[in-house]
């Protein structure tokens, strides 16, 4: 195996890019978090931003030791910030232990960040039923087959899983499995920042 090159400072040196004349000024933002909230995800979704919704979730686990993954917003109502997930899931179970939370949308062609700290809670079956019955057939068979956060010896035994269930359940109706649940969001904080250097990330904070 080839030796691991190291990548000095000096390798990141053409990545820059600059921010100027693209400052965050507290008097433009709106005082409400939730309409600020709103304000950039519109103008995100405007100007086509690649999976707009798209967000890193940070949760703890046992030992204390953060964990972070991706994960879709699918609603987002009075109640906040909703995604759908696996409960079995490594992320389900350190949920269940912790419920606080962060999450950081990157919104890389507007050079914008948003950082939400939370708890969560899970909301009702209902809410996930609908959810399931609006995907598609292929993902919740998946959905069903696939036991997130487990290690499999190889992409042949999941497909073999999801052949199995396919086999299983023939043209009947999916039922969604009991650890596939969605997860509401209580508001705690959110911070808005746009990296640049006049304003830094972390000057702008709105409780
Ligand atoms: C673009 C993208 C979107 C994803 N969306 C979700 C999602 O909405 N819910 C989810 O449970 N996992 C989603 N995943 C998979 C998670 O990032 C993660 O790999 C998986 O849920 C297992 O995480 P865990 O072991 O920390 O529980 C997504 C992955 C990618 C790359």
């Amino acid at each position: 195996m080839p030796a691991f090159r190291y990548y000095r400072l000096m390798a990141f040196d053409e990545l820059r890019e600059d921010y100027n004349g693209n400052a965050l000024r507290k008097e433009e933002c709106a005082s409400d978090p939730k309409e600020q909230f709103q304000r950039w995800f519109d103008q995100a979704l405007q100007q086509k931003v690649e999976m707009a919704n798209a967000m890193t979730l940070a949760t703890v686990d046992a030992e204390g030791a953060p964990q972070v993954r991706i994960v879709l917003l699918k609603e987002l109502d009075s109640h906040g910030f909703v995604f759908y997930t696996n409960y079995d899931s490594a992320k389900g179970k350190e949920l269940q232990a912790n419920k606080r939370v962060s999450l950081l949308f990157y919104w890389y062609a507007m050079h914008r960040q948003i950082r939400i700290e939370g708890v969560v809670s899970k909301v009702d079956g209902r809410t996930s039923d609908e959810y399931f019955a609006t995907r598609p057939r292929e993902s919740n068979i998946a959905a069903i087959a696939s036991a997130q956060s487990e290690v499999l010896a190889s992409r042949e035994e999941l497909l073999s899983q999801i052949a199995a269930v396919k086999e299983r359940v023939g043209n009947a109706e999916l039922i969604r499995p009991k650890t596939g649940v969605a997860i509401e969001w209580c508001l705690m904080r959110l911070s808005f920042g746009k990296d640049n250097p006049i304003v830094p990330m972390t000057a702008l904070s709105i409780k």
